[in-house]
């Protein structure tokens, strides 16, 4: 903004004057999407200019003044407020069948009126709230509370950016409008992380602490945690007049009142549930949490026909978005011994359906997140399946009466004392005989995207080590066929089988072998990269460290990581033994072999895959002689995007890299070269 002149230092009423409007066109564009003029230290700017004309001349104070928002006086306790209608609830489904029935069952009701407009709009998962104008003024605002009665949290609203506190233009006598308090994802986080710099316990969700901050006392607190809010409803209204639900949101945002109307629509019923597809894929990338959409029949005498059930209206129904989270109650707290010594800590929870899945076992990571999360044995947790499926504990919703977490200090498998990596944030089994690790090691290199040995699964694995029969991965290939025969539930047959499936599983690609060897940091990607260089085990044998760092995608943890393996008299022995038992893994073919028709082009797949898994699109991309990439880089040149794809999405966008369906990679591969 450009600074006035003269004219403002000696004429402060229209000083004042011109802030105040210039404060509120800012507060109405900061809701629109995108709309914002001027940057928040320019707009705090502009405030501060304001409270000092204020504070020299408090005579000229406005009662509708943006800085009397902020600088309200705390209360002493919240007021209950009857509201003057009801507010009601919605009929929640998860089904687009119960959607369509709830359809028909309206269009019954209304004697089969087959042009019927629905609307289709966000669910907002934050706390309702009716703000009250009369007169075009704010006068009170109040939660839903049980829908008769609620909690006046005029105060702590009217620390909300975009409520404003005249409305636009002509007003009406009497406006009740209803609609969410939220806060967006990107506020959450600056609160949380700024609570975490002062050690102080982080909010779970911003839904709580939305409702948290709505119900606080004091104002200037409340104002110091961002609330957003948006209308969809009206309550009691006197001199306003709207047809349709579609009406109303455009005349609330013509009276500066912030809407969602840019994520609404208006159709017939397969349009708006087209919408909802939509928006459940956009669910990630909006600004604010949304947890389903609301169907409405758009046309408000239809509304009125249709009236309302015990607790909410027939005209509307919440289509909900599949639950990613649900609560569950910690049983108890186990340690698993994984295949490099690193013991993780699980939270074994009473099994709880979230997002498609009956979820028992939560991993906790390390010590330090159960220190982060402070969880407990008997207290109940929000478990989320977001983007990825791996489950995880987002918070503690009730305290149990739990002792906390102690990591053992010896291994829960072999009793060998633990090393403390603190470095690493990892405790560790010492033990290489730890059965433990011996197990999860085996499990590894048999399993599909290593030697891939058919047959060799946990229980087979479990017998054999049990039985004697394997201690080290060289062990496999000694064995004889009637020894696994005589194994329990193991007939003549599947140790034939075994046999064989071990014999075709020494010559798999050198890359699967080097990443079923279960070498620390060397995932798949990386013992692709090594394998391309390095293409067979001899060569790999002879490597030094400057010409491991030299490879591009090999970073100095991987290198010194690979040079600790070379060194390791036991794991070379092993090896050895492994070459001598007829061992031989197969030099995968390069890139400038295959010349494929994805050649010299770098992927990334992000999102869940429906066409193919992973695994097939990654071999895919290799056969067709492209590189595959583990995260989006100005080097990356196609990312392709499954189902509810994530921040990786949203980042090559940033980039300008291409991006594709999967449908669009499949056509790429059979383009002509
Ligand atoms: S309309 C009479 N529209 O969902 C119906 N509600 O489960 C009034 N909600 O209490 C509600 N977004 O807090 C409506 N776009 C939306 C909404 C919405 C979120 C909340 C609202 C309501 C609850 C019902």
């Amino acid at each position: 903004m450009a600074k006035r002149g003269k004219r403002d230092a000696t004429d402060p009423v229209a000083r004042i004057g011109e802030l105040i409007a210039e404060i509120r066109h800012h507060d109405r564009l900061y809701h629109e999407r995108d709309a914002a003029e001027i940057s928040d230290p320019e707009y705090d700017a502009l405030l501060a200019e304001l409270q000092r004309l204020e504070a020299e001349h408090p005579e000229l104070v406005d009662p509708d003044s943006p800085t009397q928002r902020v600088a309200g006086a705390p209360v002493p306790h919240l007021v209950s407020v009857e509201h003057r209608r009801p507010m009601l609830s919605l009929a929640n489904t998860y089904s687009r069948e119960e959607v369509e029935e709830w359809a028909a069952s309206t269009l019954e009701f209304l004697g089969g009126d087959a042009g019927l407009a629905y609307t289709i709009e966000p669910k907002l998962d934050g706390v309702a709230i009716e703000a009250i104008y009369e007169r075009g003024r704010l006068v009170r605002a109040i939660t839903r509370g049980d829908g008769r009665v609620g909690d006046d949290v005029t105060h702590t609203a009217r620390t909300i950016r975009g409520l404003p506190e005249r409305l636009v233009g002509k007003a009406p006598a009497l406006l009740e409008v209803r609609g969410e308090v939220i806060m967006t994802r990107a506020s959450f986080a600056g609160v949380n992380t700024r609570r975490e710099a002062a050690g102080e316990e982080l909010f779970i969700n911003p839904r709580n602490l939305a409702s948290g901050t709505l119900k606080m006392l004091d104002p200037a607190a409340a104002a110091a945690r961002p609330l957003d809010v948006l209308f969809y409803g009206l309550g009691e209204t006197d001199g306003f007049e709207a047809a349709t639900h579609q009406d109303v949101l455009a005349a609330l945002e013509a009276h500066g009142l912030p809407t969602s109307a840019w994520l609404s629509v208006r159709g017939d019923l397969a349009h708006v549930l087209a919408h909802y597809d939509g928006l459940l894929e956009r669910r990630d990338g909006l600004p604010f949490e949304v947890d389903g959409a609301v169907i409405k029949v758009d046309d408000h005498a239809l509304q009125h026909r249709l009236g309302e059930r015990s607790r909410s209206p027939r005209w509307a129904i919440a289509f909900k978005f599949p639950a990613r989270q649900g609560t569950s109650v910690v049983r108890r707290i186990e340690v698993l011994v994984g295949r490099t010594g690193a013991l993780t800590p699980r939270a074994v929870v009473e099994p709880v359906y979230v997002a498609g899945v009956t979820i028992e076992h939560v991993t906790l990571h390390n010590r330090d997140e159960i220190e982060r999360l402070g969880v407990k044995v008997g207290d109940r947790v929000l478990i989320e399946r977001a983007g990825d499926v791996i489950p995880k504990i987002v918070g503690v919703t009730k305290a149990g009466s739990g002792e906390p977490f102690v990591m053992p200090d010896t291994c829960p498998a072999c009793a060998t004392p633990v090393i403390d990596d603190a470095e690493e944030v990892v405790v560790r089994c010492p033990n290489r005989a730890c059965p433990a690790v011996v197990r999860r090691r085996l499990s590894h290199f048999a399993s599909r995207g290593a030697l891939d040995i058919e047959g060799l699964g946990e229980k087979l694995v479990d017998q054999l080590v049990t039985a004697g029969l394997v201690a080290r991965l060289s062990d496999l290939f000694a064995l004889e066929e009637e020894q696994v025969a005589a194994l329990e539930r193991m007939g003549a047959t599947s140790a034939r089988n075994l046999m064989t499936a071990l014999r075709r599983s020494r010559t798999r690609p050198f890359s699967r072998f080097l990443y079923g060897l279960g070498i620390r940091h060397v995932g798949a990607h990386v013992a692709e990269v090594i394998a391309e260089t390095w293409r067979t085990l001899d060569d790999l044998r002879q490597a030094d460290e400057s010409a491991l760092v030299d490879v591009s995608e090999i970073g100095p943890t991987v290198a010194e990581s690979i040079l600790a393996w070379l060194a390791d008299d036991s794991e070379q022995a092993d090896l050895d033994r492994m070459v001598a038992l007829g061992v031989a893994p197969t030099a995968a073919a390069t890139r400038s072999e295959s010349g494929g028709v994805l050649s010299g082009r770098t992927f990334l797949f992000t999102g869940s895959l429906t066409k193919f898994s992973r695994r097939e699109a990654h071999e895919m991309v290799k056969a067709a002689g492209g590189k595959l990439l583990s995260g989006v880089s100005k080097n990356l040149d196609v990312l392709v995007v499954g189902e509810k794809p994530g921040s990786k999405l949203k980042k090559a966008e940033e980039l300008g890299v291409e991006v594709l369906d999967e449908d669009g990679f499949l056509a790429l591969l059979t383009e002509q070269d």
